[in-house]
């Protein structure tokens, strides 16, 4: 399975004598800002953040897609209406999110709709309660958003269409194209966009391979009688750059681990990749995106590089030798981001 490395104490109280310094520049900036900037009232064109829990008990059970319509609370985001709220209003977020969804189900170009803002929290939103806002981002990728804390009344999604919000990951074997489920992983997928914004992920690295040995065929299949691991079928390594803070990422969709599975071990930033469908892990780790069918003879290379037996928390794991440093990168510009060029 996969596990947690042992956090490293040398570095805390750095990284928390960063966290209030930042905290204070943050309210700083934030106080002069709201005082200038703010638009004087969340008209037209503002509009999403959300509070809304009525998304708990309806996750999809199927696979990895279709049915999640999910969305990241207290996220407010901005762009061009393509439908105003005012008078389009829907009980659920998941209501506004599918309304985004249909108007992206073309098979012809970038969708209409990318995103939506829903108001859902009935006594913070008074009149507004329902709304539900769609727009269309000007680059998906980095979504137009006014991030408010708590007191966001505002419920935020993203959808991607065919081709759309796939991101690299880079590395010197090869870039693995990843297809982002934000309908399923919101707030994982928001995370896995911040990294974009960076201009580097010092430290973001697989320093874990191991292989599908005998034990699952070459799509993935557990192989009948075999042993379940070691080796256990997966890359694993960790998605954040050093030095930042990192805000544990809440448990979101958790289907079965299949082949190109990409999900946090917990919640982040410690991640893998599967080389297998893990039936056998149940349904224990939050998924947030999919590795494409033609990246995975890369993942197969990582996991065939030389490692070392070492145990965490008693589980026989291989660590490679030499870990494989990563990048996160938008694919090539335009308005498609899925080209599969590398
Ligand atoms: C882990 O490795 C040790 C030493 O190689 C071995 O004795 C033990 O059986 C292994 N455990 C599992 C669960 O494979």
């Amino acid at each position: 399975m996969p596990r947690r490395l042992n956090d490293g104490e040398p570095g805390r109280f750095t990284a928390t004598t960063l966290l209030v310094i930042g905290l204070i520049s943050c309210l700083i900036v934030y106080a002069v800002f709201s005082a200038v900037l703010r638009p004087q009232d969340h008209t037209l064109d503002s509009a999403v953040r959300i509070t809304d829990s009525q998304d708990q008990g309806r996750l999809a059970t199927a696979g990895d897609g279709g049915g999640c319509c999910r969305g990241v609370e207290n996220l407010e985001l901005w762009g061009p209406a393509v439908k105003w709220g005012t008078d389009f209003k829907f009980y659920s977020s998941e209501e506004c999110c599918k309304a985004c969804k249909v108007m992206c189900s073309g098979n012809d170009g970038p969708c209409l709709c990318d995103s939506w803002v829903f108001c859902g929290n009935k006594e913070a939103c008074g009149s507004k309660f329902g709304e539900c806002w769609l727009k269309k981002q000007k680059d998906v990728l980095v979504p137009d958003s006014q991030e408010g804390g708590q007191k966001v009344l505002w419920t935020s999604g993203l959808i991607f269409g065919q081709g759309e919000g796939i991101v690299g990951f880079e590395t010197e074997h090869g870039v693995l194209h990843v297809k982002l489920h934000p309908e399923c992983a919101p707030h994982s997928v928001y995370y896995i966009l911040s990294l974009l914004t960076l201009s580097h992920c010092a430290g973001c690295q697989f320093h874990r391979a191991e292989k599908r040995g005998s034990y699952w065929d070459s799509e993935g299949n557990h192989v009948n009688n075999a042993p379940y691991g070691p080796p256990y079928a997966m890359i694993q390594g960790i998605l954040q750059p050093e030095g930042d803070m990192f805000s544990p990422i809440p448990t979101e969709h958790c289907p079965t681990i299949s082949r190109g599975s990409v999900a946090w071990v917990g919640s982040g930033p410690e991640f893998f990749i599967s080389l297998a469908n893990h039936h056998e892990w149940k349904q224990s780790y939050t998924v947030f995106g999919s590795i494409l069918p033609e990246d995975m003879d890369i993942a197969e290379r990582i996991a065939g590089l030389s490692t070392r037996a070492d145990v965490w928390n008693s589980v026989n794991v291989s660590v490679l030798e030499k870990p494989v440093s990563l990048a996160v990168r938008r694919m090539k510009a335009g308005r498609e981001q899925g080209d599969t060029g590398s």
